[in-house]
């Protein structure tokens, strides 16, 4: 795929559904007691994965990703390996929901998803009793899960995530006494947000999160559009000379908008309006050309804005001073080296980037001339790099480009719809 450099951005757009929202709402509305009725999920990859699995395991749905009736699931033991194809989510929740269910269930993945961490999962969930093997020194899929009755436990994790977070309030749902979390910073809450929602017995703290045994109330709502993926274009707006961008109906949860704050401090033209806010969030933003200045971005804010860390070496190349990140060492495991890929692919577009073990540092402002890269198959680096080109001088070609269908197809058409 070939990407010109344009020279106007103007429209009022919106984006794809979120991502782990949908996740969550395919595997825990499922364990209410009646029907569910969720609107506008994300029909994409990774959800796909999700949905698959669910259904290969009892889960009953009725109508399209548009609007989905989801009712009580009649569970039952898969006796074929669950595919999570490229999903840590996927793999990850599943693994604490299957951790108190009966049965053997086998989980694997694609290659990416085959060296991404695992132990994370294990390690806690084991604590409460579930029977996990491992592969690869108990670190990678594919794994097995003999579930059965679990114990609440407290634990304290090491890295804030939600994925791990998430596994065990799943695993806590359903185990004998309280399940507590605790993490160093706060991850994204969707899945307390839901599962408060729906009746659980779960209160929230300042850094932690308790939950019993519960049961769960049908849920009806509306998925907002997911803010990673309007961050590419709020980060386009923000670096071209000649944009004015609205983006509407998009989840501003305050545990995911690190990028919007970031881009605030450093001078940019940006407003972001909530006018619906249960039981997320959600709203509008409008941005357009901005002078930005490099500011002291701490790694206390990452959790709020983890996919959207690589955009911050695209919008450095047009900030006035240095943009360094240090202290992202988790961006190594994510669906690529999501270090490496950025500075290797940057420095093929002629930008001078330094790269660190745990993060990068940029001297802005810089031209990107252009070039060919690879994503490495990974979607955020592909929406990236087509981005790094609509503003490049020559123009960028992104190999492997299809890879941005896990959670944005039609990014492609919203491209072109946005560039005059
Ligand atoms: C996700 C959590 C994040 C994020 C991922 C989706 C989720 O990972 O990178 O794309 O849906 O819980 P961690 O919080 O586990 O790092």
């Amino acid at each position: 795929m070939n990407i010109v450099p344009t020279s106007e951005i103007r429209g009022i757009i919106s984006v794809p559904p979120d991502k782990s929202i949908t996740h969550r709402a395919l595997m825990i509305c499922p364990l209410a007691h009646g029907k569910s009725t969720v609107h506008n999920l994300l029909d994409s990859g990774d959800t796909t994965s999700t949905y698959k699995i669910v259904k290969a395991l009892g889960g009953r749905f009725n109508g399209d990703f548009s609007r989905l009736e989801i009712l009580p699931w009649e569970f039952g033991e898969s006796s074929i390996p669950l595919d999570c194809g490229n999903s840590g989510t996927t793999a990850r929740l599943l693994s604490g929901l299957l951790s108190g269910e009966k049965g053997l269930h086998i989980l694997y993945g694609d290659e990416s998803l085959s060296k991404r961490p695992m132990k994370r999962v294990i390690d806690p969930l084991s604590k409460m009793g579930a029977r996990i093997w491992a592969g690869k020194q108990n670190s990678s899929l594919p794994i097995a899960i003999n579930g059965g009755v679990l114990k609440g436990c407290e634990h304290s994790l090491e890295i804030a995530s939600a994925q791990v977070k998430s596994a065990l309030l799943l695993a806590g749902i359903r185990a004998e006494g309280v399940t507590r979390v605790a993490e160093p910073q706060r991850s994204r809450d969707h899945t307390e947000r839901m599962l408060a929602s729906m009746g659980a017995k779960i209160v929230c703290e300042e850094d932690s999160v308790c939950v019993t045994r519960s049961d769960l109330e049908p849920l009806n709502f509306e998925v907002p559009g997911d803010i990673s993926s309007a961050a590419f274009f709020v980060a386009l707006a923000c670096i071209h000379p000649n944009a004015r961008l609205q983006i509407e109906g998009v989840g501003l949860n305050d545990r995911r908008i690190g990028l919007l704050k970031v881009l605030q401090m450093m001078g940019a033209s940006i407003h972001w309006s909530i006018d619906n806010s249960e039981p997320e969030p959600s709203g509008k933003i409008e941005v357009s050309s901005s002078e930005l200045h490099g500011i002291d971005i701490s790694p206390e804010i990452f959790p709020s804005m983890i996919d959207e860390l690589p955009l911050l070496a695209l919008i450095g190349t047009a900030v006035d001073g240095v943009t360094e990140i240090r202290g992202a060492g988790e961006l190594r495991k994510k669906e690529s080296d999501r270090i490496s890929v950025t500075v290797r692919n940057f420095r093929k577009l002629g930008v001078e980037i330094e790269e660190f073990e745990d993060g990068f540092s940029i001297t802005g402002p810089q031209k990107i001339t252009g070039g060919v890269v690879d994503s490495h198959g990974d979607h955020r680096m592909a929406m990236l790099f087509a981005l790094a080109g609509l503003v490049s001088s020559e123009g960028v070609e992104i190999r492997s480009h299809e890879s941005v269908n896990i959670s944005y197809p039609g990014f492609f058409e919203t491209i072109e719809e946005v560039c005059r």
